[in-house]
């Protein structure tokens, strides 16, 4: 099973890179521990992941910009082959540039049920505000703080007498289950063709009057109506012994299809049959896809197969 490549970055005790690196060592573990990195030399985490022959990195912080300290832990992340960062307790704020550069690749654990407490202080105020549970959500990073997509969180009950300290040590418990679970759902939703598949199928059946229908054993979309629509999209799943798991769309040839697939490779392929007529396959079982990209392409390709009633409603929406 191919494992993806996260690195880990910590502040202080490491106790949730500790679980999901010991997590990683299990069988049939979805992702293996490439760094852990740290902006403080004294990180006890950094021992553990020593001990267990994982590469460690430190670069304090101190007496540097932010965006220096950032480009000095991001040249370690790409000098392992990072594919996915992973914040274990990582108490500096990344750059905005550089979550950026790493969109859909971060992910976050804090110790609240998100959206209520970001930033500091969690435990207490969800006692203060007499609140039944705590607990801790894991989320993607983007640049505005605590606010990503959350993908799953464990809820942790508030006792009568409770202090933030003793919240805080179950909070950590329930964490340490729930970061390497969701880590590994992540990194390997990805690779799903389930998955992957049901994301094509949102955006393609968001375009005007569209439905699926399958074409040569594999799911495609069509745009006009059931009698005589015409397909703007397949989703191939590793089709004619090809390792991509992929949609493909139309170009406006050849031409354009192999100075795609010369220039980006890891993004385009010319696919069999299919490639001979303009068709391009958009590579989808890969770390980053932008799936803003896919959508951009999809409605490219439904334009250049939809008829004139549909797309000029489509380009007198686009002058609003
Ligand atoms: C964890 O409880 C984590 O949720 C929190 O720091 C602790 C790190 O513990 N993170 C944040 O507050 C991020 N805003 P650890 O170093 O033992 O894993």
């Amino acid at each position: 099973m191919r494992k993806a490549k996260v690195a880990i970055f910590i502040s202080g005790s490491g106790t949730n890179m500790a679980a999901l690196l010991y997590a990683s060592l299990l069988d049939n573990a979805a992702y293996e521990v490439v760094l852990v990195a740290s902006n403080k030399a004294d990180a006890a985490g950094l021992d553990i992941a020593e001990a267990e022959g994982i590469a460690t990195f430190v670069h304090s912080h101190m007496g540097h910009s932010r965006e220096e300290h950032d480009a000095a832990m991001e040249a370690a992340l790409v000098d392992a082959g990072t594919e996915y960062l992973v914040l274990a307790g990582y108490m500096r704020i990344l750059s905005d540039e550089f979550v950026r550069r790493w969109e859909g690749r971060i992910l976050n654990i804090h110790p609240s049920l998100l959206p209520k407490y970001k930033g500091l202080d969690t435990n207490r105020r969800a006692i203060d505000a007499g609140d039944s549970h705590g607990g801790a959500s894991v989320h993607i990073v983007t640049p505005e703080l605590d606010a990503g997509e959350v993908l799953a969180q464990a809820k942790v009950a508030i006792r009568t007498g409770e202090t933030p300290a003793s919240l805080a040590e179950r909070v950590k418990f329930a964490e340490h289950q729930l970061y390497p679970r969701a880590v590994s759902d992540y990194v390997s939703r990805g690779y799903d063709a389930g998955y992957l598949y049901q994301r094509v199928q949102e955006l393609a059946l968001a375009l005007p009057e569209t439905h699926a229908r399958e074409s040569h054993g594999s799911p495609g979309f069509r745009v006009g109506t059931e009698k005589s629509g015409k397909f703007f999209a397949h989703f191939n799943d590793q089709h004619h012994g090809s390792e991509h798991i992929a949609v493909l769309v139309k170009t406006s040839g050849i031409d354009e299809l192999m100075g795609l697939v010369e220039t980006q490779p890891e993004v385009y392929f010319k696919p069999a049959y299919y490639g001979a007529s303009g068709w391009v396959g958009l590579i989808l079982n890969r770390p980053g896809v932008d799936w803003e990209h896919v959508s951009e392409w999809l409605e490219r390709s439904w334009r250049s197969v939809a008829p004139a009633r549909l797309t000029k409603l489509m380009n007198v929406a686009d002058q609003f």
